[in-house]
């Protein structure tokens, strides 16, 4: 029997929401549509601010009910625009958005917000929503929770297949059909590459990598980066934008006694992005396999061109070829984790997160 299901995700590049529709039946998807829905000014900022400085409680308490509602808002006009019957649809998931992720030390935790409430009111759709926190609770990441889609829908019997998601966070599923699963956080894709830009340039990204393209590697710059810590941690790993940020940045800038183009800063950037996925792939897995590429990222055509020249000898080709739009790779992954949670399969994978077990994700909030 078929079911669907919509998929809300919402990540740490703060550039609004992918929502898709996804038929699934109990061994594939059937179809899809999908859509990205750009945060207002006003909320983006809000957001940003949010991100930037520590904001009182009640703003933090506002902001969650401003982003349910324009999430709610979003999923009401997607239902519009491709006609879709609210009485057919067996939930919503909706990944929430991070706005900060500690998954260490004593006291590990991960908040996402966005309301999900206000958005099965108002959609009178029901929900799942806080997928990370039972698996937080069991010792583990909490993330990447995606690697568990990525099997189902990429694994292979015969093949390994790498999954790259470079979204502001960029992360790997290594699915080797004789081998144990392996997912983790490889550190920033585009977080930097899009704080630097709206620090410098007042842009919310480099465009198809040009900026970049123009300027050249510190390496100097670059050989600070890589050394840091998380960089050389063994996974299960995870990571976010409370780490990987500006302050990160002006640490290691600050520690060298002449100053850089700020091109070249770009530049070398792009260079840790690609280096740091390359050294986590080849820590893995030594040999050459296929790399299928997702969100946002794969839209900078100068990465991927570093990326290629970097693994030369892995096939790198975008989801696409597998029929699954790059930029809507994880909102259906969060359809189908709240297809899971309905039907009660667990969905973490304690060999990526170091959870001590499997459990179910996500709490249930009723129409
Ligand atoms: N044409 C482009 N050129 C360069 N970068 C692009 C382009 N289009 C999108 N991007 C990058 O993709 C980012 C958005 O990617 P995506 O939506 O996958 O990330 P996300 O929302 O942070 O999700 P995740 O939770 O997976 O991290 C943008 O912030 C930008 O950095
Ligand atoms: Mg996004």
């Amino acid at each position: 029997m078929s079911s669907i299901y919509i998929g809300l995700m919402s990540g740490t590049s703060l550039d609004g929401a992918d929502i898709c529709i996804v038929e699934f039946d109990e061994n594939k998807i059937v179809s899809y549509q999908g859509k990205t829905f750009h945060f207002t000014k006003k909320l983006s900022e809000k957001l940003f601010e949010l991100r930037e400085k520590q904001l009182s409680l009640k703003s933090l308490g506002k902001i969650d009910k401003a982003l349910g509602n324009f999430f709610s808002e979003c999923i009401l006009d997607f239902i519009q625009e491709f006609s879709l019957q609210n009485k057919n649809i067996s939930a919503i998931g909706s990944s929430g958005l991070t706005i900060y992720h500690h998954p260490t030390g004593s006291n590990p935790f991960t908040i996402q917000i966005g309301d999900p409430n206000v958005i099965s009111k108002k959609t009178k759709i029901d929900v799942i929503s806080d997928f990370r926190r039972a698996d937080i609770a069991l010792n583990g990441e909490g993330a990447p929770l995606t690697p568990a889609f990525h099997k189902w829908y990429f694994g292979n019997e015969d093949k390994t297949r790498i999954i790259l998601n470079l979204g502001g966070i960029a992360n790997i599923t290594i699915i080797d059909p004789k081998k144990n699963i392996v997912g983790l956080d490889t550190g920033p894709a585009n977080t930097l590459i899009d704080n630097w830009s709206r620090k410098i340039w007042n842009i919310p990204f480099d465009k198809d990598g040009q900026l970049a393209k123009q300027g050249k590697i510190s390496s100097s710059l670059l050989n600070l980066l890589t050394s840091d810590k998380y960089f050389l941690r063994k996974p299960p790993k995870s990571t976010g934008t409370e780490y990987f940020n500006l302050d990160w940045l002006y640490h290691y800038l600050n520690q060298l006694d002449f100053d850089i183009e700020n091109k070249d800063i770009l530049r070398t950037l792009t260079q840790l992005t690609v280096l740091t996925i390359k050294n986590s792939i080849e820590s893995v897995i030594p040999e050459p396999c296929e790399i299928i590429i997702c969100g946002g990222g794969v839209s900078n055509l100068f990465l991927i061109e570093q990326l290629k020249n970097q693994l030369p000898r892995h096939e790198i080709h975008s989801s696409q070829r597998y029929n699954l739009d790059p930029n809507l790779v994880e909102s259906i992954a969060f359809a189908w984790l709240a297809k899971q949670r309905i039907n009660k399969i667990p969905s973490n994978e304690p060999l990526v997160t170091g959870a001590d077990r499997k459990t179910i994700l996500g709490s249930i909030h009723s129409k």
